[in-house]
């Protein structure tokens, strides 16, 4: 969901750099082939993504939710040749998809990813990492929040997506409404951190470690 309208988002889109051509690709064959395909990145939170691992000058970075794989190899674009990045999903036919991907790109080589509920995998990980990005179930937003900050270094980042929920967080009707807004509630008081939630496409909130 965007907040702006649509030729506003075009235009951002269109003055966003643009990505590299196997990531189009994967884009294209997300839309052809994937349920729900609007889950993607995309462009814009793609190339932010990048734009904030490179200033934090992220080498270990982790992903829950990789769906068809654009915001991991977003990512992984702005690790060093040994940098690394594990993300996890849980639906077999994305992570076959995804898969293909990676072995395809240049980059793919820093990514692994790990098959099954991701909050599994984080409680077996030992940190530091130096950013964490949060895009998959929402029920168990605020587990994945309190697993990983105690993974992540100091000044380090996490980011999440969907924060806003298409506004439903304002007046909270369903569990995923209810978990959003609990996480929500918990950073905005927890002095551990200091965050920006950004009304970019659905929400998305930056949380840096103190
Ligand atoms: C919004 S999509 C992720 C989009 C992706 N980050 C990108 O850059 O395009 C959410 C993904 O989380 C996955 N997911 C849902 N629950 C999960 C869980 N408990 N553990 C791991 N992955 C999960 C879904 O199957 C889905 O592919």
């Amino acid at each position: 969901m965007n907040f702006i309208k649509e030729a506003v988002e075009q235009y951002a889109h269109d003055h966003t750099h643009q990505e590299e051509d196997l990531l189009t690709r994967l884009e294209e064959e997300t839309y052809e082939r994937l349920e729900i395909p609007h889950m993607i990145t995309g462009r814009i939170e793609g190339r932010l993504l990048k734009m904030l691992a490179r200033l934090i000058q992220a080498r270990r970075i982790l992903e829950v939710g990789t769906f068809s794989g654009y915001g991991a190899l977003s990512l992984a674009e702005a690790l060093p040749e040994d940098g690394s990045l594990l993300t996890f999903e849980i639906d077999p036919e994305a992570v076959a998809f995804a898969r293909k991907y990676f072995a395809e790109s240049a980059h793919g080589k820093k990514i692994t990813l790990m098959e099954g509920p991701a909050l599994d995998h984080l409680k077996t990980l030992q940190g530091p990492y130096d950013m964490a990005f949060i895009d998959a179930d929402k029920v168990n937003y605020l587990n994945y929040y309190e697993t990983i900050l105690p993974l992540i270094r100091r000044q380090g980042l996490i980011v999440v997506d969907n924060v806003l929920w298409s506004g439903r967080v304002l007046d909270p009707q369903d569990e995923s409404d209810r978990a959003i807004h609990a996480l929500n509630e918990r950073v905005r008081t927890d002095d551990r951190v200091e965050a920006v939630m950004l009304t970019v496409r659905d929400g998305i909130y930056c949380i840096q470690k103190r």
